[in-house]
């Protein structure tokens, strides 16, 4: 019988870093993390990083002017933005031209946050909000917002688990994950953002109807979240059990997915409606 912390978050095959590919495999490590124990499984899907921030980026995470566009503006540096006391994001857009009823999109880890701005760019009738740890990324995306003068888009400092735990249900249109963090190793599987117990806390705040759409260039990733999202009852897949979706015109290429590209990586969209 599996007792123990290490036993249960022992890898599946080893930590070989090669990807396996093999479906049954992929199948069987997620149901594996499935059966942890709730206290085993409470881990980070992020690493805090101290990086190199630009002048702009610190002026925009501590000069007022820019508090418009960070929702937890004034922040500690240095360390995560609180979120757990955040209730509501819609009412974050109450004084803006679309208001807080216009549809509400969260991107989850938008990096330095070009194709977000771009997205909020061109779709100015929606509302965008998004969350991340890397404050660099944070600083300079307000900073562009700032100066584009975007009312549709603001952004957080934070754990996005943090965050949707406490949103009412039925609060966001959409929510999206473009290139999270692969988490290569097998014995960091767990800190995936796709499992389906985080899953389970992004349903809960989607609309019905609500889209969550991910993208990601690690095959190995790509087919765990196609088996773990296929398999809850909530999501449909828009384009069929099994299959990945068509790269949609609406997504422009992330950072991140623009240095895979270079290094000749191609990469996969999966598309989900909630149904429940
Ligand atoms: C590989 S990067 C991709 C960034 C960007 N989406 C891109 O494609 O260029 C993944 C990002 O997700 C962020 N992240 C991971 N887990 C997160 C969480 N729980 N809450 C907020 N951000 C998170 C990381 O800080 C990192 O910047």
């Amino acid at each position: 019988m599996i007792e123990t912390k290490d036993q249960f978050l022992a890898p599946v095959g080893g930590d070989r870093q090669t990807p396996d590919t093999d479906r049954e495999v992929i199948s069987e490590q997620i149901a594996r993390l499935a059966k942890t124990p709730e206290q085993f499984r409470q881990i980070d899907t992020f690493m805090k990083r101290r990086t190199h921030m630009s002048q702009t980026s610190e002026l925009a995470l501590t000069d007022d002017m820019y508090a418009p566009y960070v929702i937890n503006h004034g922040f500690e540096l240095g360390k995560l933005g609180k979120v757990d006391d955040i209730r509501d994001l819609r009412t974050c857009f109450e004084q803006t031209p679309n208001g807080s009823q216009a549809p509400l999109i969260l991107e989850i880890g938008f990096g330095m946050g070009d194709s977000l701005i771009e997205m909020a760019k061109n779709a100015p009738n929606r509302n965008f909000v998004g969350i991340e740890v890397h404050e660099p990324g944070i600083g300079r995306t307000a900073y562009l917002c700032h100066e584009l003068g975007l009312t549709n888009l603001k952004v957080l400092s934070g754990d996005a688990i943090a965050l949707l735990t406490n949103l009412p249900d039925e609060h966001l249109d959409a929510v999206q994950l473009y290139f999270p963090d692969p988490w290569q190793k097998k014995r960091h599987y767990k800190r995936r953002f796709v499992t389906e117990h985080r899953m389970q806390i992004v349903a809960r705040t989607l609309k019905k109807d609500g889209i969550f759409h991910a993208a990601t260039d690690w095959e190995h990733y790509a087919l765990w979240m196609l088996e773990v999202l296929d398999h809850m009852a909530i999501f449909d897949n828009m384009s069929g059990k099994g299959n990945f979706t068509p790269r949609p015109d609406f997504r422009p290429q992330t950072k991140f997915e623009k240095r895979g590209f270079d290094y000749g990586r191609t990469s996969w969209d999966l598309m989900y409606r909630k149904i429940g």
